[in-house]
């Protein structure tokens, strides 16, 4: 099936023009919050939050001192709220860019998924999984929430399942975890997975 190509630049950025952004927590999410407490200190990781928005984690973790993240968005809007927030944010690390183009020099240890892939056309599942794998060295680490329920309206988001998911993901990851999220933000309690995959 082709991927639905109105989901463009143009598309997030009226969302956000229009302040149609129901998805945004306005602050890191507690599952998120809760791996990246138990990383250590902070260090030479390279961290991408594909699909960021206004990229919460990515303030997190800088203010938390780590050096090396970097947030990818097609919309402008949220990346400039990122660097009015946080104004010594890198710039350089700022990408607006299309995830599915990404080509970095350097491979990355860790991704972040936060409401990324509920907004993309679930026809580009398989080239989620195939791009985050080849973003990542191997035995780097996808980690973040996928919902694992179904939205009565169209999406996005759009919803679905652990056992469709799977497939995506196991032709490039060994599972580590892989089950409902413990700490969710309220009304996503109990509709997510909480995943952690390390790149073969
Ligand atoms: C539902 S929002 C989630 C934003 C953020 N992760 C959050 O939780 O607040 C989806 C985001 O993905 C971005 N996006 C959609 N398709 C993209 C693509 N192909 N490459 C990069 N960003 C994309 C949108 O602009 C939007 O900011």
């Amino acid at each position: 099936m082709l991927p639905d190509l109105s989901l463009d630049a143009t598309y997030w950025q009226q969302r956000y023009a229009n302040g149609q952004t129901g998805w945004d927590a306005g602050r890191i999410t507690p599952p998120l919050q809760e791996y990246f407490a138990q990383l250590g200190p902070p260090g030479a990781r390279r961290i991408l939050i594909p699909g960021a928005g206004r990229a919460y984690e990515a303030e997190y973790l800088h203010r938390q001192g780590w050096p090396n993240v970097w947030v990818a968005d097609l919309a402008p809007e949220p990346l400039h709220d990122l660097q009015q927030r946080v104004p010594d944010f890198p710039a350089e690390h700022l990408l607006l860019a299309d995830f599915f183009q990404l080509e970095p020099a350097l491979a990355f240890d860790l991704l972040v998924e936060q409401t990324f892939f509920c907004a993309l056309d679930p026809a580009l599942r398989p080239a989620y999984a195939r791009q985050c794998a080849h973003l990542l060295r191997p035995g780097g680490t996808l980690m973040g929430l996928l919902f694992d329920t179904e939205f009565s309206q169209p999406g996005p988001p759009f919803g679905g399942s652990r056992a469709e998911y799977r497939p995506y993901f196991e032709p490039y990851f060994e599972f580590r975890h892989f089950a409902t999220a413990t700490n969710s933000l309220g009304p996503r309690h109990g509709r997510e997975l909480f995943i952690c995959l390390k790149k073969k």
